[in-house]
């Protein structure tokens, strides 16, 4: 069975574990042919950029330093497949085709998994025998149907680790201060709302967290610093990169220069920068704004195992489910039990993923909507256990060689 890899959308600390797990379970099951990737995702195939992985990763030293190098190996894309342009679909069934691909494993966020079930109901109408399987990765945890996505539990486990770290930073000036972080996760706050597990037997949490899924308004923010102000004097708020206003538009976009991807997306950068200088027409004192940007997708060394060890699962099951025949189709987690943490793997159908955003529900986030409840809390806190041992070279993590990439 010759099988084809890609990764797509925005990286995140373990998306190389599930494509390790799919070089294993391909490895494990002795299946004859070959397992090929294609680099920069679907553009790769369309180009035909595609690289051979049965001979590059055969033993288990090599297959391990792959699940612990951050980002993607395979490179990635953000490329809209056009319904109206069957260009696209003819040459990507024709070098599949050409290749003898008989499974093509997708792993990517919501825009992937709806390039994949375009993909697989094109297959169906030209009566294709070619299996299509999508496996989830996103550090914005807002694909539907699974519990939660690889990628989210160690950015969330970057997040709340950092705000601890600021915490100290933020407390050694007897003057006050206020420091706001902002945070990735598009439309939804999963990624922002992990910022409260930083709290511990001496630290609070952060005072506010404001989540793209509640209106956000300039006069209450700046109304409720000012009362929290009266209590305390450095002040720690978290902020989505996706707030937005009363009429919709993202905060972000209040800044002179912002763009969109090829999905459409506002490229969601500069919502703390903008809150800063509003504060500061407010206030006279210390007022900063930190953008953790990429860092908290690809900073391995603040990885989470249990993400890791999920992500790779996922990789060795979809060769199980490949084998079995199943196309059209994600592999999602099911959380069994929260208290003794345990998810089992699904397959679930992509058209139920496809275009949907999993959001925080209302329930979860407080009453004045700046901050999380306990049940938020609970369902986050087993995501981000357990930290990944890495190997040193010179005093810097030792990673797999992405120069085919450069
Ligand atoms: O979807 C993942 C994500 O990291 C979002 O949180 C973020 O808004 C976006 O990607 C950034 O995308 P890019 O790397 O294309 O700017």
């Amino acid at each position: 069975m010759n099988i084809l890899v890609a990764q797509s959308g925005g990286p995140s600390s373990v998306i190389n574990a599930t494509l390790s797990g799919i070089i294993k379970g391909y490895q494990n099951n002795a299946i004859p042919g070959k397992l090929l990737g294609s680099l920069n995702g679907i553009q790769g195939v369309i180009d035909r950029n595609i690289i051979d992985l049965t001979e590059t990763f055969t033993d288990s030293d090599s297959l391990n330093l792959l699940a612990k190098t951050p980002a993607m190996y395979l490179g990635s894309c953000r490329y809209k497949l056009d319904e109206s342009n069957t260009k696209d679909y003819q040459q990507i069934f024709y070098v599949l085709t050409l290749l003898d691909i008989e499974c093509f494993i997708y792993i990517g966020g919501n825009d992937s998994m709806d390039t994949i079930h375009k993909l697989c109901v094109y297959g169906e109408s030209i009566e294709s025998k070619i299996q299509f399987i999508g496996l989830p990765k996103t550090i914005d945890n807002d694909i539907a149907v699974t519990d939660h996505t690889p990628g989210f539990g160690s950015a969330a486990k970057f997040v709340s680790s950092t705000i601890l770290n600021i915490a100290h930073d933020a407390f050694v000036y007897n003057s006050p201060s206020i420091t706001l972080v902002e945070t990735m996760g598009r439309n939804a706050g999963w990624l922002t709302a992990a910022a409260s597990l930083s709290r511990n037997d001496y630290f609070h949490g952060p005072d506010m967290i404001f989540l793209p899924e509640v209106e956000f308004s300039m006069t209450t923010f700046i109304n409720s610093i000012k009362e929290k102000l009266q209590q305390k004097k450095n002040l720690i708020i978290v902020v989505s990169e996706g707030i937005k206003d009363s009429k919709g538009q993202y905060i972000c976009q209040q800044a002179s220069k912002w763009s969109v991807d090829s999905f459409g997306h506002t490229k969601l950068t500069g919502a703390a920068k903008i809150l800063e200088s509003q504060l500061k027409s407010h206030f006279d004192f210390r007022i900063r704004s930190i953008e953790l940007n990429v860092l908290q997708r690809c900073y391995m060394h603040m990885a989470s195992q249990t993400d890791l060890d999920e992500a790779q699962r996922l990789g060795v099951e979809s060769i199980h489910v490949a084998l079995e025949g199943l196309s059209g189709i994600m592999l999602a987690f099911n959380r069994l039990s929260t208290s003794h943490y345990a998810v089992d793997i699904i397959p679930v159908p992509l058209k139920d993923v496809a275009n949907h955003e999993k959001k925080i529900p209302r329930s979860w986030i407080n009453d004045a909507g700046n901050h999380v409840q306990e049940d938020c809390i609970d369902y986050l806190l087993p995501l981000i256990q357990g930290e990944v041992e890495l190997e040193y070279r010179l005093g810097v993590p030792k990673y797999v060689d992405i120069k085919h990439l450069q």
